[in-house]
């Protein structure tokens, strides 16, 4: 479904307050799965299985469902504290930006999910120094535009156009076979998210939310649930050192 499909079933995510983010409109569920390159990188998504939702759905926020990636309820037994902590200003007020010869990269580091897209080719802010390369411009712009959590955005250094890729509106519950552990859910498509506050927060084409209980900059992804190698049990792990 696209953007304006959004607005037609109201689509929305609302965080509630120590609990669930309760998902209406219908909004795609579907399983995103890290792929690694030979060399073990990240390299690529693909998506597994999709989940059969009803209209309005509710996703474990606090990472003790029984019954992952749905809310089962277990916050309340585990107490869980699920305070939002992000910050509300925009995006572009937030980020470091890198010139490089033909793109600009920009980077909100406090949003990282580790999933290591930035890493191929010796990394991404070394990278976009040489974007005057074609290859090397075609791998930054791959590498960008793959990151889930929107951490990094680019935009082209002579006509500062934002360079993105559509994303149809989806959630996706996010899998990192190679390190052998799950991760956040990938919202993608601009789907609005609003704080159990009443609030909305910037509604952005990737967002990567927390689904382990364990960030520190709630509701977002900040990549602990790597170093705590959280499982939601949907897949068989082979864990592999960080
Ligand atoms: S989430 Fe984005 S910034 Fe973080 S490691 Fe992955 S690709 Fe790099
Ligand atoms: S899912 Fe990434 S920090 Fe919780």
């Amino acid at each position: 479904m696209d953007k304006s499909d959004t607005n037609n079933l109201n689509m929305h995510i609302v965080v509630s307050k120590n609990g669930p983010y309760r998902v209406s409109g219908r909004i795609p569920l579907q399983i995103q799965e890290i792929v690694s390159n030979k060399d073990g990188m990240s390299w690529d998504w693909k998506t597994g299985q999709t989940f059969e939702t009803p209209n309005e759905y509710l996703l474990c926020r606090c990472g003790q469902s029984g019954n992952k990636p749905f809310c089962d309820n277990s916050h309340l037994k585990y107490k869980f504290d699920g305070l939002e902590t992000a910050s509300r200003i925009p995006y572009a007020r937030q980020t470091k930006n890198y010139e490089g010869s033909t793109l600009i990269l920009n980077d909100n580091e406090k949003l990282c999910a580790f999933a290591r897209f930035c890493d191929p080719g010796g990394k991404i802010w070394g990278l976009i120094e040489r974007t005057d390369i074609p290859q090397a411009r075609d791998l930054v712009i791959r590498e960008a535009t793959h990151c889930p959590s929107g951490r990094l955005t680019l935009h082209d250094r002579k006509t500062n156009e934002e360079i993105e890729e559509h994303r149809e509106t989806s959630i996706g519950i996010v899998e990192d076979l190679p390190l052998g552990c799950s991760g956040p859910l990938w919202v993608q498509g601009k789907i609005p998210i609003e704080s159990e506050d009443g609030k909305a927060y910037e509604p952005r084409n990737r967002v990567t939310l927390c689904r382990c209980g364990a960030s520190d900059n709630k509701p977002f992804c900040n990549g602990s649930h790597a170093s705590m190698r959280f499982h939601d049990g949907l897949f068989q792990r082979k864990t592999r050192p960080l």
